[in-house]
Formats: structure tokens, C-alpha cells, sequence
């Protein structure tokens, strides 16, 4: 007859799969901007599950220490959350994503003095997971710190490489291959931390030579691999749960790189071997310009233009961001509307500086998801627009994406906003967006400049048209 006591072990096991339920489930809500947050929410207590069941185990040695971690965690956790601001998203993701490579490093540290201190629970496949634990988490580790140093501007935006670059990199590559296999057949202390050295200097030699415009991407890619770090870990303490999260952040955030490089039009290679990328450094490219000079509107001017239009669309980009003005042009949206406007917004998947930057930003004030269109669903309605508002957006709408060959954008899709019958530019100067990239846009009979800090020209605009009987 078979044995059905149920053991505290299968009680673990059956709450650690409930968890794993809700984080497959949460993961699914965040495909749509409307379910996300309740997505977010059911992830957030999976997790909260996960850790009570996992403190409920037996192997806890220090209920005290992990507490105390718990507390001084959360109280920074929190404190960085709260104080963080939109446009420094990236950075802060970067380094979240470092502290989770740093913390499956360790994990893997701790278990190797473990295993060194009593050789004889050795097995090859414990070694084989410290190892790959190590590489993962400690690679995270180091390049997610300098990805935190170029976007915070502590370290140089621009793509930095030295002679031999590439060469020197490899060499790290063979280095930790042969002390890793070395380290698979016998530990040994000082071979292990040749092993972390070389893992650290190869974070650093990867990341060091991407640029400011491709940061985002290796962000995604970054917090993918703390996924897989995560998993690696999981491995190493035997720890289910710890697999499936872990698989789950990498795969992920192999997508989400995936759909950024494609929305950039760059293949992965390119953006990690490349060497390019641009910075966020800008000039003014109406400076010794043979061209007509752009027509510059005011918002008085402008306000007809849109009080009488039939339909508007809003293309909001990073300027949106900077200026915090997503309250405005949602004010300026339902002014309109109640005038009896059609207005929509068109979101590019790259607008911004991080995926979802312009959902998370109008999600903020309240805009209605239903109104929210993405490329695809959008770009044929241009033809028929009266008046496109382009809010601190520049590279996602510029034609030379779609006409110039060899410009750095050239192959990106963009929102057709020049097919409309008038396209109005809110923005402060005429310096072109982050890729540097020149905006003939700007120049065409059909086109306005508004001139200021956005969230002024929304205010300025949201007077003039309410002037308007
Ligand atoms: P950008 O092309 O960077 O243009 C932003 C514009 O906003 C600039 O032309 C700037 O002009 C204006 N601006 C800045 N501050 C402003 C303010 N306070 N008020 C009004 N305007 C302001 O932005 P985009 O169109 O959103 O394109 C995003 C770029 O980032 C693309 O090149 C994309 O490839 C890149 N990128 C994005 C991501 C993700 S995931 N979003 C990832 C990697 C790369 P002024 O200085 O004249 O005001």
C-alpha cells in the first residue's frame, strides 16, 4: 500500500506551484496597460507567498539575520521606489537588476565555502550550478553597475573601447571556461576567486563599449540575465521556485530586448558588438541651415487649429517625460473632446527611454486605455487626422527613418504622423531627438513649432483653446 502522509515538504511543494500560478497569471495581466497593475499586484503576493512558505522550511538557520534583511531591505526598497524620478526609470531598473545578479552571486559564494568546509557533500552537478551561478549573477552583477554609471552619468554615455577590445574579452571568456571546468572536477578557493575576478572584469568589458541609445536594450537584456542568474541559484539551493521565477524574468526580458531591437530595427550583435549607439548629447541643426526656416506658431494660433479640428491625434514621446506633463495633455484631450474632438494617442513602442515610458506616464493621469493605439493599429489613420500634437517626440516620428538610407535610424518604424493634414511640434528648441538625427519634418509647409517646455505649452494651449467660443 502506498505511503499518503502528507509531509511538510509536499505542503511546500504544493504552495510553492499556487505561486507559480500567480506569477504565470500576473505575468499574463501585464499584456494589456488596463490589467497590468492588477497584474503587478497578484506577482507581488505569489512573492510574498513564496518567501512565508520558503521561511516555513527547515533548513532556516537565523530567523533574526533574515528578518533584519527583510526590514532594512524594504525600508531602502521602498524609499528608492518612492523618490525616484520617470525619466530615471532605466538607471533605477539597472540597478535593481545588478542587485539581483549580486544576490544570486552570493548565494553561490556561500554555497561553495559550504561545500569547501565539508568536501564530501561535493557533486559534480552542485559545482557545475555554483559555477554557471557565478558567471550569470556576477557578469549581471558588474555590467548592470556600468549601465548604472553611463545613464546616471557617472560614467561616459558614449560607447568606450580600447585596443584589442574584443580580443581582451574573448580572453576572459577562455579564462573563465578553464578555471570554471577547473573548479567543476576540484574545488579550490583560489582558483574560485580567479573566477569571480574574471567574471566582474568581463561585465564590465561588455557593457563598456554600448552606447546612450542602446542602454534601454541592454537594460532588458541585463535584467534578463539576473533572471537566469536567479534560476541558476535556484539550482545550486534546489530551490523550485526559484527556477520558475527565475526562467520567467529571463524569458521576459529576452522578448522585451527582442521587441526593442526590432522596433529600433538593430539585430541583437549589432547592439552588443556594434560599438555605435547614440548619446543623448544634441545640436542644433538650424544652425549655417540653407533651408526655409520652421514655422513657428503660437498657442494662441495653434488653439484654432485644434479647437475646430475634427480629429486629433497625440504622439506623445520622451520630452512628455521630462517635462512631467502627462496631467496637461490629458487636460488639453478632454477639452477638446468636450468640444467634440476625436482624439487619440499613438504610441511608439521605443517613445521614450524604457519600454511602456509613455503607457506607465498616461496611465499616471488617468487616460483611458481604450484611447491608447500602437503603431500598427494607428499609422493608417494619420491620412485622415487634421491636427497631430507631437509632445516632446522626435525620433519616432522622423521621416529619415523611412526615406534616407544610411541614416542611423534608417529601417526604424515610425508613426506616420506627416501623412496628417497638419502636424503641430511641442518642444523647446529645434535640436533633434536622441539619436542626433536631423528632423526634415520640421521644415514642411504643414508643420508648427510651439516653442517651450511642454507642460507650459499644454497649459498655454489648454487657456487659448477654452477662449475659444
Ligand atoms: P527623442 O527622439 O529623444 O526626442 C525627444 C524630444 O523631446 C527632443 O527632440 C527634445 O527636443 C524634446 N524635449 C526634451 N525635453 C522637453 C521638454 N521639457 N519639453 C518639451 N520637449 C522636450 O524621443 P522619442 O521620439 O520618444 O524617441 C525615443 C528615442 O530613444 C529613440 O531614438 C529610441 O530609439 C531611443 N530608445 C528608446 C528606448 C525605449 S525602450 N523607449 C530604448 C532605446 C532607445 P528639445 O530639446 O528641443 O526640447
Amino acid at each position: 500500500m502506498s505511503d499518503m502522509t502528507f509531509t511538510m515538504t509536499d505542503g511546500i511543494s504544493a504552495v510553492y506551484l499556487i505561486t507559480i500560478i500567480l506569477f504565470i497569471y500576473g505575468l499574463h495581466l501585464m499584456n494589456s496597460p488596463a490589467t497590468a497593475r492588477n497584474g503587478n499586484r497578484l506577482a507581488s503576493v505569489g512573492m510574498l507567498i513564496a518567501i512565508v512558505a520558503t521561511l516555513l522550511d527547515a533548513g532556516i538557520v537565523n530567523y533574526t539575520l533574515i528578518a533584519t534583511g527583510i526590514i532594512i531591505g524594504s525600508i531602502i526598497g521602498a524609499s528608492f521606489a518612492r523618490a525616484i524620478q520617470m525619466t530615471a526609470m532605466p538607471q533605477a531598473v539597472a540597478i535593481f537588476n545588478g542587485l539581483g545578479g549580486g544576490a544570486s552571486g552570493l548565494i553561490a559564494i556561500s554555497e561553495f565555502m559550504r561545500l569547501n568546509e565539508a568536501p564530501d557533500t561535493f557533486t559534480m552537478t552542485l559545482s557545475i550550478t555554483i559555477v554557471l551561478s557565478i558567471l550569470i549573477g556576477i557578469v549581471t552583477l558588474s555590467g548592470s553597475l556600468v549601465a548604472f554609471g553611463k545613464l546616471q552619468g557617472i560614467v561616459s554615455g558614449r560607447p568606450i573601447q580600447f585596443p584589442l577590445h574584443r580580443w581582451i574579452s574573448l580572453l576572459f571568456v577562455i579564462l573563465i571556461a578553464a578555471v570554471g571546468s577547473s573548479l567543476v572536477i576540484t574545488p579550490n578557493e583560489t582558483v574560485f576567486f580567479v573566477l569571480i575576478a574574471a567574471c566582474l572584469a568581463l561585465g564590465i568589458l561588455l557593457v563598456i563599449p554600448i552606447g546612450g541609445a542602446d542602454m534601454p536594450v541592454v537594460i532588458s537584456l541585463l535584467n534578463s540575465y539576473s533572471g537566469l542568474a536567479a534560476a541558476a541559484a535556484g539550482f545550486v539551493l534546489e530551490n523550485t521556485v526559484l527556477i520558475v521565477a527565475g526562467s520567467l524574468v529571463g524569458a521576459a526580458g529576452l522578448i522585451l530586448t527582442r521587441i526593442m531591437t526590432k522596433a529600433m530595427n538593430r539585430s541583437l550583435r549589432n547592439v552588443m558588438f556594434g560599438g555605435v549607439g547614440g548619446t543623448s548629447e544634441s545640436k542644433d541643426i538650424s544652425e549655417g541651415d540653407a533651408r526655409e526656416p520652421a514655422r513657428e506658431v503660437t498657442a494662441e494660433d495653434a488653439a484654432v487649429g485644434l479647437a475646430y479640428a475634427d480629429t486629433v491625434i497625440f504622439v506623445p514621446g520622451y520630452g512628455l517625460a521630462v517635462a512631467q506633463a502627462q496631467h496637461q495633455i490629458k487636460q488639453l484631450a478632454n477639452l477638446l473632446e468636450s468640444r467634440g474632438v476625436q482624439v487619440k494617442y499613438a504610441i511608439h513602442p521605443v517613445a521614450g527611454r524604457m519600454p511602456g515610458h509613455m503607457n506607465v506616464l498616461l496611465a499616471e493621469a488617468d487616460v483611458a486605455y481604450d484611447k491608447l493605439f500602437d503603431l500598427e493599429q494607428i499609422n493608417s489613420d494619420f491620412s485622415q487626422t487634421d491636427v497631430t500634437v507631437v509632445v516632446g517626440a522626435n525620433d519616432v516620428v522622423n521621416p529619415a527613418a523611412r526615406e534616407t538610407v544610411g541614416s542611423p535610424i534608417y529601417g526604424m518604424p515610425i508613426l506616420n504622423v506627416d501623412h496628417s493634414k497638419s502636424v503641430l511640434f511641442l518642444k523647446r528648441s529645434m535640436n533633434p531627438g536622441f539619436a542626433g538625427v536631423d528632423n526634415e519634418l520640421f521644415y514642411k509647409d504643414n508643420t508648427m513649432m510651439l516653442f517651450g517646455d511642454a507642460k507650459d505649452s499644454l497649459n498655454k494651449l489648454v487657456q487659448a483653446v477654452s477662449e475659444e467660443d
